[in-house]
């Protein structure tokens, strides 16, 4: 993707084109994962039930997905309900569940003539049969695109994930002796995918919530005040353009510069 593609979806003369000329799309994340927060606090505001902030989040969704589409991100994942959210009253379970599969039943179409690929990273098995028919079906029309990868974190916790891990690589017998990071990364939920460079949290809380733990090492991390459901292609421009200030070192230290005479 590229600058005219961005552009050709950008307002002329809006903040948002002038921040799309400052990308510099030689330096993108290759992974950008957000945490979704703020929903219920947006709802509050507005003398709403909290399930219509998860409502309103679905465009900030729509908005974050074709964007990061259009700017040439590898892989985007969306914290959409972990495993610890199963303790929120029932109803408001069932309403996630129910606009994720309208979601991707309105979605579907678009994604795959974006040429995006749509995974699902948590313990499916633990989900209602139709909300994983509805993701099958999303996973299996979408397997063969090369364009972003789209995945949503469902039923996810990071613990659980590194469990998960572990027990299927005593399952596959793999010896001890052969294990190492880049051994247990195959196991993961997210095996074969870069790790996360930006690390996105909304509505202003200073946590990682249990959130890719083993991939977010390095990753660079953004919080803003913005709650989810305002969160906008500008927001995420934001965010991009932060990243490509920050000094990555990895745990070594910056090359001094060479003084030369
Ligand atoms: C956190 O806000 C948000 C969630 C637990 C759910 C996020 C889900 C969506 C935006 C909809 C479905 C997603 C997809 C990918 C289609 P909160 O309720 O904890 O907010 P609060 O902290 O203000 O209470």
């Amino acid at each position: 993707m590229s600058l005219d593609q961005l552009l050709a979806w950008t307002p002329p003369g809006s903040p948002d084109e002038t921040m799309a000329r400052q990308v510099n799309f030689e330096q993108l994340p290759a992974h950008i994962a957000i945490i979704m927060d703020g929903n219920g606090r947006w709802a509050a505001q507005r003398h709403l039930p909290r399930v219509e902030g998860h409502r309103a989040g679905i465009d900030s969704v729509r908005d974050v997905v074709e964007t990061s589409a259009r700017l040439g991100i590898g892989v985007l994942t969306l914290y959409a309900f972990s495993v610890e959210n199963w303790k929120r009253p029932w109803t408001e379970v069932n309403t996630l569940m129910t606009l994720l599969k309208r979601y991707l039943r309105l979605e579907l179409a678009t994604l795959h003539e974006n040429n995006i690929r749509f995974r699902v990273i948590g313990r499916q098995d633990e989900l209602a049969p139709d909300v994983r028919d509805e993701l099958d079906v999303g996973i299996r029309q979408t397997a063969n695109n090369t364009g972003l990868l789209f995945n949503i974190a469902l039923n996810y916790g990071g613990r659980a994930e590194i469990v998960d891990a572990a027990k299927r690589l005593i399952a596959a017998g793999v010896n001890p002796d052969d294990l190492d990071e880049r051994r247990f990364g195959e196991f993961l939920y997210t095996a074969g995918q870069p790790d996360p460079d930006l690390l996105i949290r909304t509505s202003g809380e200073m946590r990682v919530s249990n959130f890719l733990l083993w991939q977010i090492a390095y990753a660079e991390i953004w919080v803003t005040e913005t709650l989810w459901p305002d969160f906008r292609r500008r927001h995420l421009l934001e965010a991009v353009l932060a990243y490509q200030k920050r000094d990555r070192r990895y745990g070594g230290i910056k090359p001094s510069p060479v003084v030369v005479g």
